[in-house]
């Protein structure tokens, strides 16, 4: 295809691609219907990675102007929806229309989610026969505690009979409030069951945060990298975002600072311990410096805690809430990975009204978090065996994490660096400025072996350029193939580019 990209400019190639394609498809010159060429054909015509096009297919995807057809690709407009013969019958033939849905792409989409489209784009050829695959954050389910939730779920169903399946109320369980206030008190955050709200997880307490405090135009301060889908969400709300740098400290306090001078920012958003995706821990110092910054400047920093309770060399300083004086931290705690993701529950602390405001949000979005799920879950966080549990699942995951850093020691050329996390699944390996993101996750593919690409975890161009890599959900063997496969691939790279830079733009490394 006839596609000028220029190299060198600052708007990315995936973004010159979306935009030439674009043009066609608006001007009608690619027909509606029309096949594109397959991701592979398009790059090796215009010479550029995969991923490069892939990022730009999900993007007019995410623009309503072409669709992906399992197995068969990627196609001009929106699915041509056929009518069964029974819906034509019953609905009197009026749904044969349906078979025009042209004007569908006309139609204009508020909230779009391109890193999270790109991530599960991407990760399709890691579901091959063969291929490790070290980029899921989720933690093991042979770990799971489903004996012990299966009981309680019963109990919850009887015992509560019939509260636990009748409407709840948005803030959630008293229970499971007084419960996760006790915890946060207990850990240096002093709360009521009147502070905590029970949101669908802590995905949606960053939403309910974002749609209630968080508007167009707004600045947002995220750590860059940070977890994708909080980028997609205050994308989603149209705001401005601003990467501040991490380091093996955590975020750059110091920097925020200056950010917020320039930019009066409305949000910080962060994730102080086992940050995803470095796996940094942030000093106690800086804790307290984000926490002032806070009240001086009169903002609100929203804490995200998804992982704290996995800490593998001795205990996380205090939570940024704990320093907080006069209500400027949202925190939030997770259950996903310590106990498990599909109870979709997680735990915000907001004090005033704040709290006010975020549960006028929860009942607007989905009223309330089931009651069912809620009293299970009390009852396992109660219960003797959750303790146990947990200190059972962090013993294996200190082992994965052990045994991937001593894979990378013994196996990864000397040009490349990692961080060493202290807590949660992830780590970041870091590459030279001679090899971007793209580079590292295609050859790493060839050899076998899928990792987090780099590029998407940024709030804004890079650098710095990596890969994630997530060890919870694999045995020690898979994770030291996998290493050694994504070894192996980066040696290929950096005999490739022997001569260019070997700087690298990421502090932290072993
Ligand atoms: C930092 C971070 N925050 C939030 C989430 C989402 O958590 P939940 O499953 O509780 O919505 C994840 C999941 O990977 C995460 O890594």
């Amino acid at each position: 295809m006839d596609i000028d990209l220029s190299r060198g400019t600052e708007t990315p190639l995936y973004r010159q691609l979306q935009s030439a394609l674009s043009r066609r498809i608006k001007s009608g010159d690619l027909k509606h219907g029309s096949r594109l060429p397959s991701v592979r054909a398009m790059a090796k015509d215009l010479g550029v990675s995969l991923i490069t096009v892939v990022q730009a297919y999900d993007a007019l995807a995410a623009d309503g102007l072409v669709h992906a057809s399992v197995g068969t690709g990627t196609f001009v407009g929106s699915p041509t929806v056929t009518p069964s013969s029974d819906t034509i019958a019953r609905d009197g033939g009026w749904a044969e229309e349906l078979g025009e849905t042209e004007w569908q792409t006309a139609l204009p989409t508020y909230l779009r989610a391109p890193r999270t489209a790109s991530m599960q784009s991407l990760l399709r050829p890691a579901r091959r026969s063969g291929i490790i695959s070290l980029t899921s954050g989720s933690p093991d389910p042979s770990l799971f505690p489903v004996r012990a939730l299966g009981r309680l779920w019963h109990r919850a169903m009887v015992v509560d009979d019939p509260r636990s399946l009748q409407y709840g109320t948005p803030q959630g369980d008293l229970h499971l409030r007084a419960w996760i206030a006790t915890h946060c008190s207990a850990a240096g955050i002093p709360s009521l069951p009147d502070d905590i709200l029970i949101t669908s997880g802590v995905q949606q307490a960053i939403d309910l945060v974002a749609r209630t405090f968080v508007g167009p135009g707004d600045y947002v301060l995220v750590e860059s990298p940070t977890f994708l889908t909080a980028l997609d969400i205050f994308d989603g709300r149209g705001a401005k975002l601003l990467g501040v740098p991490v380091d093996s400290e955590g975020m750059r306090v110091d920097i925020a600072a200056s950010l917020v001078e320039r930019f009066r920012p409305k949000l910080i958003y962060s994730i102080p311990t086992a940050h995803n995706p470095t796996g940094t821990t942030m000093s106690e110092g800086r804790r307290r410096q984000l926490a002032d910054l806070a009240r001086q400047r009169n903002l609100l920093v929203l804490e995200d805690d998804s992982c704290s309770d996995f800490t593998y060399d001795g205990d996380a300083p205090p939570a940024v809430k704990a320093f907080d004086r006069g209500g400027h931290v949202v925190f939030i705690k997770g259950f996903s990975k310590t106990v498990v993701p599909g109870l979709r529950v997680g735990g915000m602390v907001a004090h005033g009204p704040l709290m006010t405001r975020l549960t006028e949000s929860k009942s607007l979005v989905d009223r309330f978090t089931s009651p069912m799920i809620q009293g299970t879950l009390w009852r396992y966080l109660s219960a003797r065996q959750y303790q146990r549990d947990l200190e059972t699942a962090r013993g294996v995951y200190r082992r994965r994490r052990d045994t991937v850093l001593r894979a990378l020691g013994e196996l990864m050329p000397r040009e490349i660096t990692w961080t060493v996390p202290a807590a949660g699944f992830n780590l970041w390996i870091n590459l030279p400025r001679s090899i971007s993101s793209a580079e590292a996750f295609e050859q790493a593919l060839k050899e076998g072996v899928a990792c987090g690409f780099g590029d998407l975890f940024l709030a804004q161009a890079p650098p710095p350029n990596g890969l994630r890599i997530s060890f919870a959900d694999k045995p020690e063997q898979i994770l030291e193939e996998g290493i050694r496969r994504l070894a192996a691939g980066m040696r290929k790279l950096l005999d490739d580019e022997l001569g260019r830079s070997q700087e690298t733009d990421f502090v932290t490394a072993v």
